[in-house]
Order: C-alpha cells, then structure tokens, then sequence
C-alpha cells in the first residue's frame, strides 16, 4: 500500500518536474503514513525529482516539531532528511505557537502558495489517515463549528486527550485535485465497512469527504478492507 502510494506520489512530483510546474502535497498525521515516508525516502528518492514539491500537512498536533507527537517531526525523521529535500520545499505547521494565531499564519499561507479553484485554495493532493471513530484530520465527530466551518484552517481539539490541534477544513479537502486515504489495520475495519459500505452517517467526518471536482482514492491494507461487503 505504502509502495503503491509512494509510486503515485513520485509520478507526479517528476510530471510536475517535466512539466516545470508545481505540486503541493499535504501530508496526513498518527502512525500509519510512517511506511509511506520511510518508502519514499528509502526507496523513491533517487527515482524522483522532489524539487517542484512543496509539502504542507492536513493537521498538526499543538506540539513542539521535536516532539515524538509531532506530525513534522515523523515526516523529517522518516523522509525529508533521507531525501534531502529543501526546507524552503516545506511548510510545517508550527505546532509550538499560539494555536489560533498558529491557524491564521498557516491560512495566509496556504492562501497565498496555493492554487485558488472555486474560490479556495485546491492543494493537488491531500492525504489522509481514518480514526476508529470516524475522524480524519484533526476533524472530530460532533465538532459541527469545525466541520461546517469554511475558514481554510481551524483549531481543534483531541476529544479524547484535549489536545489542541490545527487542521484543514472540509471545504478545503473537498476542493483538492486527489484526495488520498490511507488506512491500515484490522482494528480500523468496521469504521472503513461503515463508510465505504455508504452506511456510514455523516456523523463521521470522514463519511463528508468528497472532492467538488477531484478524486478520492482509498488506499487500505488486507486488515482494513476485512469486512468490506460483510457490513453492507
Ligand atoms: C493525526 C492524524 C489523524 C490520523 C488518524 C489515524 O494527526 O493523528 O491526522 O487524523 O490520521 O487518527 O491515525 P493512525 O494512523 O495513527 O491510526
């Protein structure tokens, strides 16, 4: 899975190169893309031009970059030093300013690097993972202020851990070129059978992503695609 994604991802970072033009990738956050960085690091550096890519995240924890939390930090260890990829290249959240301060800056930002198609920012690709509850991002259930909201970017909060957090809304996932899930593991099979069985509610978050005008592919492994067809 990670190879499968990592082979898309370095296609079109060296189409993008071909082409002399951009690509913006925004990055997913937790554990499971860890793989995809470590294979693109180890195994498509020398076959991809990661020049024209700038990366970005889909979320951040409100942590400092050198945090074992951070979502940058995973990236950096995993990929960005393997690759040598330029720190003009990436954008990182930062975790360790005032959140909502944070949210705005990251906004401006995005709102000024970023394509605008339909009025909002259009990243080329947006990777997600898929929590067992249904979130995605840093978009929880039940947050309706966030998840109606169509600010570029907001902060949220773990619901769980409290933990603040700062991620990209709805509106902006849904106006990207390709929007990617990945999501690994058995424990996370009933929430994929629930929403790609369309017997997800929009209760969950990630049952709201679906791109204006993009594509949506997900990406899951034998343990997360175990109970597709059974739940129906
Ligand atoms: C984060 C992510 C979050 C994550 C899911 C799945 O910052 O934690 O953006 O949405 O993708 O919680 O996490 P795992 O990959 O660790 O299962």
């Amino acid at each position: 899975m990670a190879d499968d994604i990592a082979c898309e991802l370095s296609s079109l970072a060296n189409n993008a190169a071909f082409n002399s033009s951009k690509l913006s990738i925004a990055l997913s956050g937790g554990n499971t893309p860890l793989t995809l960085f470590t294979v693109m690091g180890a195994v498509y550096s020398s076959k991809t031009d990661w020049r024209r890519v700038e990366f970005y995240w889909s979320d951040e924890r409100c942590v400092p970059p050198e945090s074992h939390e951070s979502n940058f930090r995973t990236a950096r260890e995993a990929f960005f030093d393997k690759a040598r990829i330029p720190s003009k290249n990436i954008h990182r959240i930062k975790g360790e300013e005032d959140p909502v301060k944070e949210a705005e800056r990251y906004s401006d930002l995005i709102r000024k690097r970023i394509p605008v198609k339909r009025g909002l920012p259009a990243f080329d690709v947006i990777l997600l993972g898929l929590g067992e509850d249904g979130h995605t991002a840093s978009l929880f259930p039940g947050d309706e202020k966030i998840l109606e909201s169509y600010r570029i970017c907001e902060v949220s909060e773990h619901p769980a851990t409290g933990q603040k957090r700062i991620t990209l809304t709805l509106p902006v996932i849904n106006n990207a070129e390709r929007v990617i899930f990945m999501v690994s593991g058995r424990n996370k099979a009933e929430i994929v059978a629930e929403i790609l069985n369309n017997s997800g509610s929009d209760f969950y978050p990630a049952s709201l992503v679906a791109p204006w005008h993009g594509k949506l592919y997900w990406y899951l492994d034998t343990g997360s695609a175990s109970l597709l067809g059974q739940l129906a």
